[in-house]
């Protein structure tokens, strides 16, 4: 636990930008200038201190603790390990930001010094820094609280890597009230302080397929007496495969593998029970809607034309992260003022990998965006990786994208 460093009391009793006509993008550019060397304290002290999906018990205390240090008024227990921070005396318009606290089973091999000290637990997809983006973020807008034209709401969710967290928090009211929402995940591959921007789908929805298949045991020789269940298996994901290329808009790509297979007796026994396990990704909400009964249709399709009797458990993981356009701009305009043109990249494509924040695109529009955290000349090692590692530079940058972006939508929102 820490007491918030003396740059924000300074800060505040100095209250040196009240009195120029500096903008507010100027403002939050100098706090968070100042506050810099203090985020990049908290970092690493996360970042030492990783905790795995569901046990974010010091993560959340800390977080608790800086918080509550800079006003902002704090929920603990959230959503299990979550914690969330109100700011702001307007109960309109609120704009939400959620970073994500947990660590994975990995063991770190960055030899920083500030490197994991909980054996086998290392902070190796960055939520070290979006946690500490979220808490920039409150000192930052905490210090403008009298002129703030709305209100905040911190999310701090525990869980992401297990898919479950954006669950929990959502299950326990973080999203009421809430009429927009912007997220973050760190990206090596982006060089820092660059900010990568995505219009329309960043992620994939991911969910899981079980099938099980039904037909009648039989002689091997005899196969006509009998219903192949290892046959119709085959026929149903040859048919699925074909009618994805045949029948989906390419343009909102699904991708269906089947990871598992299991069936039979014996070499000379027609198998009366096939199992079929897989994962299915695609991007567009509208296809996501639609794929479970696709998948079944086609499933019961095969099997009735040969006899075969069929069970099916579709699973909704997580939708796909499905950016809102006006808030997307908010972003962009936020890039573009504070570092122009060469500030920004624009994402060309998406990624099939999965991500909760869309969990809480069901409730509010919101936005992710990527945060390049590439060194500029050395290796920089992907996410997952136990050599992971950022150029801590993006930490203020990714503060004054989430602080100003808000400070932009909470304006707007006035005026509209
Ligand atoms: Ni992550």
């Amino acid at each position: 636990m820490f007491a918030l460093s003396s740059h924000l009391s300074d800060t505040r009793e100095r209250r040196p930008f009240g009195v120029t006509n500096l903008t507010m993008l100027d403002r939050i550019q100098r706090l968070a200038k100042e506050i810099a060397p203090r985020l990049i304290e908290i970092r690493r002290h996360i970042h030492s201190h990783p905790e795995l999906s569901g046990h974010e018990y010091q993560t959340a205390t800390y977080v608790a603790g800086v918080l509550s240090s800079c006003g902002v008024q704090v929920r603990e227990g959230v959503g299990k390990t979550g914690v969330i921070g109100e700011l702001g005396t307007h109960q309109q318009p609120r704009v939400a930001i959620r970073t994500d606290m947990d660590a994975l089973p990995i063991t770190e091999r960055t030899g920083l010094p500030f490197a994991s000290r909980n054996p086998g637990v290392m902070h190796a997809c960055g939520h070290d820094v979006h946690t500490t983006l979220g808490l920039g973020t409150a000192m930052v807008l905490s210090q403008f609280l009298d002129e703030l034209p709305g209100a905040v709401r911190f999310i701090f969710q525990p869980a992401e890597e297990i898919a479950q967290g954006a669950h929990w928090m959502v299950a326990e009211g973080a999203m009421a009230e809430v009429d927009a929402i912007f997220g973050v995940h760190v990206f090596p591959s982006i060089p820092s302080p660059i900010v990568g921007v995505r219009y329309g789908a960043l992620t994939a929805a991911a969910d899981d397929l079980e099938l099980t298949i039904t037909g009648e045991s039989g002689h091997g020789a005899r196969p006509y007496e009998a219903v192949d269940a290892i046959w119709i298996a085959a026929q149903v994901i040859t048919t699925l495969q074909q009618a994805i290329s045949r029948t989906h808009n390419p343009l909102r790509p699904v991708v269906l593998t089947i990871g598992k297979i299991q069936g039979g007796r014996a070499p000379n026994a027609i198998a009366d029970s096939v199992q079929l396990l897989g994962t299915v990704r695609s991007l567009h909400p509208e296809t996501h809607r639609e794929l479970p009964d696709w998948i079944e249709n086609i499933v019961a399709g095969v099997c009735k034309t040969y006899g075969a009797g069929y069970e099916m458990n579709y699973r909704r993981l997580v939708p796909s992260v499905f950016n809102d356009t006006a808030l997307t701009q908010i972003v962009e305009s936020t890039v573009r003022q504070a570092w122009g043109e060469t500030g920004m990249q624009l994402l060309m494509e998406p990624s099939l990998g999965a991500e909760d924040f869309s969990v809480y695109l069901d409730h509010a529009p919101g936005t992710m965006f990527r945060l390049g955290v590439g060194h500029a000349n050395q290796r920089n090692y992907a996410l997952h990786h136990p050599q992971f590692d950022i150029d801590e530079k993006a930490i203020m940058t990714g503060v004054i994208t989430l602080a100003y972006s808000a400070w932009q939508y909470l304006s707007r929102w006035q005026t509209d």
